[in-house]
């Protein structure tokens, strides 16, 4: 399916309905439906809404050159939309389950790490999206880790569900609920530069149908 195609179809329905339509497409259904929680401080598995992944790629501008990264990439929601509507160098997701990644759809150009956010390589990702992967002292790690890459190069954190205070991390809106989006910012580094600034008008029309 090409991005038009998905685009075209996803953007004619009612907000209410993309989500089912997309996961239809994709297979993106965890058939466990209620999924254990993989360890401690780690969730369980439940897909994010589309619109908050079209707004992910909207805000943070996401295109050429950008490396997007899902931390906790679960069925390969978020990676797939990323990879047919971006054009981001790479996209890729890291997940703890193993038997998730290997049920994600077959999309060229989507790679998948299996492991731990703690411990996989991050050094080059430049934008990341987060659905409420972790919590505690794990997610207090891998924002450690975070905030290593972007003393190296600016980056853009997505979060879905959840907002951090971290003072090396700029928010776009402080009154935004669920969705947030954040620009590094560490001295002597440059921040992140927006790689696209046009983008499909049913691309925003998705992202703007925030649940
Ligand atoms: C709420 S789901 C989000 C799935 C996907 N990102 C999406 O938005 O559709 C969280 C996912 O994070 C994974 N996860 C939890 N802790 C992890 C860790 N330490 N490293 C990698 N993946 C992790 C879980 O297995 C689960 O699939």
């Amino acid at each position: 399916m090409t991005a038009d195609e998905l685009l075209e179809r996803l953007a004619s329905l009612h907000p209410d309905a993309r989500d089912a339509e997309y996961e239809r497409l994709f297979s993106v259904v965890d058939p466990r439906k209620h999924s254990e929680t993989p360890g401690e401080g780690m969730t369980a598995y439940v897909p994010s809404h589309v619109a908050y992944i079209a707004r992910a790629l909207v805000d943070a501008a996401v295109g050429t050159g950008d490396v997007f990264i899902d931390l906790g990439s679960g069925l390969g929601k978020v990676t797939t939309f990323a990879r047919l509507c971006s054009d981001a160098t790479s996209v890729r997701g890291i997940e703890y389950q193993a038997d998730l990644i290997a049920r994600c759809p077959k999309v060229d150009g989507v790679t998948y790490v299996h492991g731990d956010a703690r411990e996989v390589p991050l050094a080059d990702g430049t934008v990341f999206f987060l659905f409420t992967p972790f919590v505690g002292e794990l997610r207090r790690a891998v924002f450690e880790r975070l905030h290593e890459v972007a003393r190296h190069h600016g980056i853009t954190v997505c979060t879905v569900a959840f907002s951090v205070e971290e003072d090396w991390l700029v928010p776009r809106d402080p009154e935004s609920l669920w969705f947030h989006c954040y620009d590094s910012r560490v001295e002597g580094v440059a921040s992140r530069t927006p790689r696209r600034t046009e983008f499909d008008s049913r691309l925003k029309r998705i992202a703007a149908s925030e649940p």
